[in-house]
């Protein structure tokens, strides 16, 4: 799916961001006591340095509802006023209630409609157009949009390929009508020919949990990781182009790249290919590892606090994820409302 739509509908932009991160901090020297690794092999094919871990009794609404909350201050939008929560996680608290409903009733949205979208780390973009399209049309007059996950209460902290990449985190953004700048264009697609190359096998209707599945180590994070890197380059890549092309910009046009912070070397290769300069890629990779949906919005929030996205500025920002799902978004950064 790739549109332009700037002109169409209602101008519509983000006005607030918000972010959770977990207390505690795992950094590469704890992994190195935990498997056969080193700091130095992490930070050389990652880039990560350290992650946040969520705790035994935090779930991914606890880091959703802080974010949210975070974002609808900075927005000055009231929960009550709130037409829709929409929550994009692959680690929902549970599968049902949705982590959307329980957000919802958190922070008091008593008027929203409220649900989840799993697209991985794909989720935040697909969970922005969705919300995009709706405000836009005039279904909602605004909407909140959440990215969290605890991915690290399903990696096997035995498996040294998956454990060193991911941690947690939730980002939330408010979409709302503005005056200027927003939405130009979204690209979005999916496909499955490599969707077992990264999985989460049991719990589902497929394999449900039994004694095997658990014994057969299933409810983990199976990850082929050569395979992902080597699909992601590659889409990465192509979705940024041709949303570029769909929209009549071109790379020059692009102030900030926010990519999903998946592997620093991802986003090396992405902005070399793409011909953008190390000036106007974000990276945050280094201290909150790969959180998935919660990535970009962690990404935006960082960029707002260090001065680097201001109003006016074009944002680029692109995901690839388990699926295989790939998105991007492009935008004029419309400013918080505050
Ligand atoms: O969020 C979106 C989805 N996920 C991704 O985008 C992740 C994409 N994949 C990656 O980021 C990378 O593939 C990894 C970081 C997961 C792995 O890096 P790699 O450069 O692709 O390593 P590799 O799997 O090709 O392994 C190279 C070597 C192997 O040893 P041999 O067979 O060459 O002797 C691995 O056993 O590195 C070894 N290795 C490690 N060594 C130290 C794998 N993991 C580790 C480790 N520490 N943690």
């Amino acid at each position: 799916m790739i549109a332009a739509v700037e002109g169409k509908g209602r101008r519509v932009g983000i006005t607030g961001v918000g972010v959770q991160v977990p207390e505690k901090v795992l950094t590469n020297a704890d992994l190195e006591r935990m498997v056969e690794t080193s700091d130095e092999w992490i930070v050389e094919r990652t880039g990560i340095r350290e992650r946040r871990i969520a705790a035994d009794d935090e779930a991914a609404s606890d880091l959703a509802i802080p974010a949210a909350r975070q974002a609808l201050e900075r927005a000055g939008v009231d929960a009550a006023d709130l037409d829709l929560v929409l929550v994009a996680t692959s680690t929902p608290d549970m599968l049902f209630p949705s982590t959307g409903a329980i957000v919802a009733d958190a922070i008091g949205a008593r008027n929203a409609a409220g649900y989840d979208t799993l697209a991985a780390c794909s989720g935040f973009l697909y969970g922005l157009s969705q919300a995009f399209g709706l405000v836009s049309g005039g279904v909602a007059e605004n909407a909140l949009v959440v990215g969290t996950e605890t991915l690290s209460k399903i990696v096997n902290w035995n498996d040294r390929g998956t454990c060193i990449l991911f941690g947690d985190g939730a980002g939330a953004a408010v979409i709302e009508p503005v005056a200027d700048g927003g939405f130009i264009g979204f690209e979005l697609g999916v496909d499955a020919t490599y969707g077992l190359d990264l999985c989460l096998p049991a719990g589902g209707s497929r394999h449900p949990t039994s004694a095997e599945t658990v014994q057969n180590e299933l409810h983990w994070v199976q990850m082929n990781g050569r395979e992902v890197f080597r699909v992601a380059t590659r889409l990465m890549v192509s979705s940024a182009n041709d949303l570029l092309a769909a929209v009549g910009a071109t790379i020059d046009d692009v102030d900030l790249y926010v990519a999903h912070q998946a592997n620093q070397r991802i986003i090396d290769h992405a902005a070399r290919n793409l011909g953008l300069p190390q000036e106007k890629v974000f990276l945050n990779i280094d201290r909150y590892g790969n959180t998935s949906a919660a990535s970009i919005p962690l990404g935006l929030a960082d960029a707002l606090d260090e001065g680097r996205l201001r109003p006016g500025m074009r944002v680029l920002m692109s995901a690839v994820g388990g699926g295989v799902t790939w998105g991007s978004a492009y935008m004029t950064w419309s400013g918080e409302r505050g």
